[in-house]
């Protein structure tokens, strides 16, 4: 019988992290915006960036209804480094520090490498490594100040060749890779720098976008498909104290699923290309 995803509350202390902030890219929805609220429940403040002002003043607000917690929201778009560092100060300005950073902006969507455009790479190329590189650039000082942790939202589409996810696939292995890189680079700062690697994971655009509609879910070796909370568990645990000597790692949250990765349409969608998008 698969276990049921659980609220972070009921197993990590309340306030884990009172007096921290965290500044989060894409934290106005899915799943970096559940990574933002079971933090604001363990007592951090929080910033949430990303490019629509309405869904991020609406997500805020709704955050701090459920939660009672400190939450700003501030439109940024990660490709631009000035609107990057104007958000980075503003959050330094109302609360004097960043402790904790989560690179989450991210664009995706199926397509067949004969039907990617050049500007269609460059652009989830430029949204997903460009701008975890521009956000962890400006936070870097406070960081340093701090001695705060990162967190890279990646994928595990690149473990295996999934199709139609080059642009995507690339663009998170590379962070992984800068993971690792700054992993080394930050260690002797006192900065900890770890990735996530969420699998399938309910209710969110990423799974609207890229399931198609008929996949199952009977090949993940733990009996279900995720949850919003399972990748806010690994979040909170990565930024408590409990995980201060683990850093340059991604730790993949999937119920074991890439181990066991069917591809659905393989091999008829490459050699036929649809007309349309999908
Ligand atoms: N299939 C193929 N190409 C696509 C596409 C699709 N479904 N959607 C967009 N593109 C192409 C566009 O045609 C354009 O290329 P072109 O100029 O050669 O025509 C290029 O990608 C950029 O599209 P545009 O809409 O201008 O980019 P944007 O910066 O406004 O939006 C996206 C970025 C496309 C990634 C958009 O889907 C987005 O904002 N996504 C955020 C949410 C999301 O994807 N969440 C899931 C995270 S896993
Ligand atoms: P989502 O809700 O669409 O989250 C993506 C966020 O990125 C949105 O809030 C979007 O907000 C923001 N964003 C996009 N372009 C941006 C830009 N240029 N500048 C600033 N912000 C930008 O999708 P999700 O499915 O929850 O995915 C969240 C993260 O998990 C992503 O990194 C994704 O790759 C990863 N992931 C998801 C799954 C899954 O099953 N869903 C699986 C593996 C990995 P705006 O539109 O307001 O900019």
């Amino acid at each position: 019988m698969p276990k049921d995803p659980v609220e972070t509350t009921e197993v990590f202390k309340p306030n884990l992290f009172a007096d921290k902030v965290l500044l989060c890219s894409g934290g106005g929805s899915g799943i970096c915006r559940g990574m933002v609220e079971a933090m604001v429940r363990h007592g951090a403040k929080a910033v949430i960036i990303s490019r629509s002002k309405d869904k991020l003043e609406k997500a805020a607000e709704e955050m701090r209804k459920a939660t009672n917690g400190e939450i700003t929201a501030i439109p940024a778009d990660v490709r631009k480094p000035d609107e990057i560092e104007k958000a980075v100060q503003a959050t330094v300005d109302k609360y004097g520090r960043i402790d904790y950073v989560i690179n989450g902006a991210a664009g995706n969507f199926l397509s067949p490498f004969e039907n990617l455009s050049y500007n269609a790479f460059r652009t989830v190329i430029e949204i997903d490594l460009i701008g975890t590189f521009n956000l962890t650039k400006a936070t870097f000082p406070h960081l340093k100040a701090s001695k705060g942790s990162v967190i890279n939202v990646t994928a595990t589409l690149s473990y295996t060749g999934t199709i139609m996810q080059s642009h995507a696939g690339a663009a998170k292995s590379a962070i992984d890779a800068m993971t690792k890189h700054w992993a080394v680079e930050f260690g002797p700062h006192g900065i900890r720098v770890n990735g996530i690697a969420p699998g399938p994971i309910g209710n969110t655009v990423g799974m609207q976008k890229l399931s198609r509609g008929n996949e199952k879910f009977n090949t993940i070796p733990l009996g279900r498909i995720g949850a919003i909370k399972d990748i806010e568990q690994a979040t909170v645990f990565l930024f408590s104290e409990g995980a201060n000597w683990i850093t340059g790692v991604t730790l993949v949250v999937d119920g074991g699923a890439w181990l066991n990765s069917p591809q659905p349409g393989y091999p008829d969608i490459i050699l036929n290309p649809p007309k349309t998008r999908l």
